[in-house]
């Protein structure tokens, strides 16, 4: 199988075994030098380059690219510093009385929750939580807490833990068939496998920057349906939220007419910038491109990892819906060996009592024998 990029363009992956994309994943050269451009010329030159206009504006690519990204439009797109803040936004602008529930998952990421758990303390709505089965979310069960009390149901498009990916358009027919909204995590899956929110009947998304996008820390994009502007009234407030950004008016609260009134203060710019650039690369490689390449990536790992006796907290690791794979190694300290393939320069991550590989576009087939390989002789020193 050939390289999907050449190597000189995601630089760490000439010095690690890099399979650590659902944590952080490596910026490309390009994404690097955008966001260092601007943050250099912001101290070099202030405002006299970035002025008013270039502020207001400054989130006018991301819109573009987002929406080439989600299949949205770009009005629908707002720039935000991290996933877990645009999800705290969204839970408050929904508020669900004390009749209400939202529907999530107990293995969930704590982001996808905490907030719902918070709105709940002050309106006295129901959070309800699938029960788990071996870190694996039975979507049946999903689907079985959703009910006409229903406001939303909010769930990780990919599970952060095993890489289980949920079917969307199916959650998306089962909430609005019951007036409830869909609120997608996209954070594990953006970038990586093709996202489609009006296929898919989405009605918000969100997505931090720095996993598959390959972005820096500190950008993250939300995608809120253009029927629903109108209707929330985001929990985050502040200046950016206005039409008119730069017409200061303290007593008169007015909302922009689209996504961008999620944006309420100043961002880190030049991060957004930085992941504007990395999905205009992903782009251009190609995400159904990236999503077959990465599940080729997973399956090879997943069968060496079961030749070496690994037990897969994945669900079906041979049908991969994603590049994550979760393995427990019997008999092994499970941080141990994810501490030792670090020291070895095979980077992943330790999660649920198991080790975590995540691979992406930038990986290859070479990355996966030499961590099977560095794997078989940690597996042997205990
Ligand atoms: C599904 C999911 N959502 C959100 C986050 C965190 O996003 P952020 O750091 O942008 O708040 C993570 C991080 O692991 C995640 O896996």
């Amino acid at each position: 199988m050939k390289a999907l990029v050449s190597a000189d363009v995601f630089p760490a992956t000439q010095h690690y075994t890099y399979l650590n994309a659902a944590s952080v994943a490596p910026m490309s050269k390009m994404a690097a030098k955008a966001t260092l451009d601007w943050q250099e010329d912001l101290a070099l030159r202030g405002t006299v380059h970035f002025d008013e206009e270039a502020e207001t504006r400054v989130f006018d690519s991301l819109r573009e690219v987002g929406a080439r990204l989600l299949g949205s439009g770009a009005d629908e797109i707002a720039g935000a510093s991290n996933a877990s803040e645009s999800l705290c936004s969204i839970a408050w602008a929904l508020s669900p009385g004390p009749d209400k529930n939202v529907v999530s998952s107990r293995i969930e990421f704590p982001s996808v929750v905490y907030p719902w758990l918070r709105v709940a303390r002050t309106t006295g709505c129901q959070v309800r939580l699938t029960r788990d089965e071996n870190h694996v979310i039975d979507p049946d069960e999903l689907v079985g807490l959703i009910d006409d009390q229903t406001s939303a149901v909010c769930i990780s498009h990919v599970q952060y833990s095993t890489g289980q990916r949920l079917d969307v358009r199916a959650l998306a027919d089962v909430a609005h068939g019951h007036g409830a909204l869909l609120i997608v995590d996209a954070t594990q899956s953006a970038g990586a496998v093709p996202l489609d929110v009006v296929a898919d009947d989405v009605d918000i998304l969100v997505t931090s920057g720095y996993k598959w996008l390959c972005g820096p820390f500190g950008a993250a994009m939300l995608f809120v349906r253009r029927a629903l502007h109108d209707m929330l009234e985001p929990g985050l407030v502040g200046w950016r939220s206005t039409s008119t950004v730069f017409d200061f008016q303290a007593d008169a609260l007015q909302w922009a007419p689209s996504a961008s009134r999620f944006e309420f203060g100043t961002l880190a710019y030049g991060c957004t910038i930085g992941m504007m650039t990395a999905i205009e690369h992903l782009l251009e490689v190609g995400i159904e491109e990236i999503h077959r390449y990465d599940l080729a990536l997973a399956a090879r790992l997943a069968e060496g990892l079961a030749d070496l006796g690994a037990e897969f907290v994945t669900p079906s690791p041979h049908e991969l819906l994603s590049s994550i794979v979760t393995a427990r190694f019997p008999g092994q300290d499970q941080a141990r060996v994810a501490r030792r393939l670090n020291e070895e320069g095979v980077v992943v991550s330790p999660r649920i009592g198991a080790v975590r590989f995540a691979p992406h576009l930038y990986n290859t087939v070479e990355d996966i024998d030499q961590a099977l390989d560095c794997l078989k002789v940690i597996l042997a020193e205990s």
